[in-house]
């Protein structure tokens, strides 16, 4: 009797290993995307060809994507482009050195992806069922300034539209043989430097920003209970949302989607930083100090300790020592051994031999 329970709790659950990561998202998992557009006339790298990898990101170093397939030689196949939003039918924001939006999720990244599936070239791995995980971050730039946050959307979405999105590009991966997923969701932009009240209002953040350029103009208390207010209740959304869609709905059967609470994750890194980061920890600022009106005038605050010691690389990204810790909890997410972690699995992904 326990032995066919455990049979059964065996045949439902997945493999612990993967031995592909495909990425969405935008600069907190892009690992080279943006500067492939960038270089090639605003266009993507043509089918079956994925861009050079950067080993120098928007984390200052390596991302999370990175370090969590190098953790288990998996292979990384990365449509993040740094900039993105879920789709640009909702936030879009020209980015000049393109001359044309930043490329969105839904729009851009989801098309590159569908036109590579039958390349071995980007795909050298069998993409199965079990083996083949895709992970979706993506918030930051739709919640923030240029977002949502400055009522830059499209007259009329909301923030549902956007959950809405997040929803399409799981269904558009699913059509593409996609069974196994993981969502990320939102970060405590409200903690970021660059959403934080400066230090004369009680915090960390920055005065104006290469991200924000008037923040000064704007009273920094109210935003940054905004950003807090759309990001907790996105994440609200993806907890009830996930289970509605994958259990109760049966929208993608045969299907795995873990929720990986990475905002919780960062929470705790707040809380206690000595557990996760070098000493002499910081939190509230970050390492890589730009002008607000020249990003590539820059100072790294070395007379501060290690790079490795700081949350925040930038007013924005999370620093490449807080991703490789994003990386190892998402590879335990994965294994389905995280408290951060919440798995909800469709009627059918049992048979699939998983
Ligand atoms: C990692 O994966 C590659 C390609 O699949 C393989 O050739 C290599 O032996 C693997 N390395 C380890 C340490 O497992
Ligand atoms: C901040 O700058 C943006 C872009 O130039 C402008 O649209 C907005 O009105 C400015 N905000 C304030 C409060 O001045
Ligand atoms: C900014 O907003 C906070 C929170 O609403 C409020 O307490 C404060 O008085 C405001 N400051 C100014 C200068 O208006
Ligand atoms: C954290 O870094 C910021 C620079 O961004 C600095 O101003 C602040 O003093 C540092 N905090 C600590 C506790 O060292
Ligand atoms: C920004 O700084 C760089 C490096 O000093 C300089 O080459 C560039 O002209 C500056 N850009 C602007 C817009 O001032």
């Amino acid at each position: 009797m326990l032995f066919s329970l455990l049979l059964v709790a065996a045949g439902a659950s997945a493999s612990s290993s993967f031995d592909t990561l495909v990425t969405f998202g935008d600069s907190y998992t892009d690992n080279g995307r943006l500067g492939y557009y960038i270089n090639n006339g605003g266009k993507a790298p043509p089918p079956g060809q994925l861009q050079t990898e950067s080993t120098t990101t928007a984390s200052g170093g390596l991302n999370w994507a990175q370090y969590a397939a190098r953790a288990v030689n998996a292979s990384l196949v990365d449509y993040a482009v740094s900039g993105a939003t879920c789709s640009n039918k909702l936030v879009s924001r020209y980015f000049a050195a393109i001359k044309a939006p930043f490329p969105s999720v839904l729009d851009d990244e989801i098309p590159s992806f569908e036109a590579d599936v039958n390349f071995k070239s980007v795909f050298p791995k069998p993409r199965t069922a079990d083996g083949t995980v895709y992970a979706l971050w993506i918030g930051t730039n739709d919640l923030g300034y240029g977002g949502f946050l400055s009522d830059s959307q499209a007259p009329g979405t909301t923030i549902s539209d956007y959950v809405e999105c997040v929803w399409a590009v799981l269904d558009a991966i699913y059509k593409n043989g996609g069974r196994r997923f993981v969502l990320l969701n939102t970060a405590p932009l409200e903690l970021a430097p660059l959403y934080a009240p400066a230090a004369a209002n009680g915090g960390g953040g920055t005065l104006d920003s290469q991200f924000w350029a008037n923040k000064t103009a704007y009273n920094v208390t109210e935003y940054a209970f905004k950003i807090k207010e759309y990001t907790t209740s996105v994440n609200k959304i993806f907890a009830y949302g996930v289970p509605f869609q994958v259990v109760i709905k049966s929208r993608w059967p045969g299907a795995m989607v873990d929720v990986f609470d990475v905002h919780s994750l960062i929470m705790d890194i707040v809380a206690s930083p000595k557990t996760y980061l070098d000493a002499p920890y910081n939190v509230t600022g970050y390492w890589h100090h730009c002008l607000a009106t020249n990003s590539s005038v820059c100072v790294d605050q070395t007379a501060l300790g290690p790079r490795s010691g700081f949350l925040w690389y930038d007013e924005l990204h999370p620093s490449d020592k807080t991703d490789s810790v994003i990386a190892s909890n998402f590879v335990d997410v994965v294994a389905g051994k995280s408290k951060y972690g919440t798995r909800y699995t469709s009627s059918g992904w049992d048979s699939l031999g998983a």
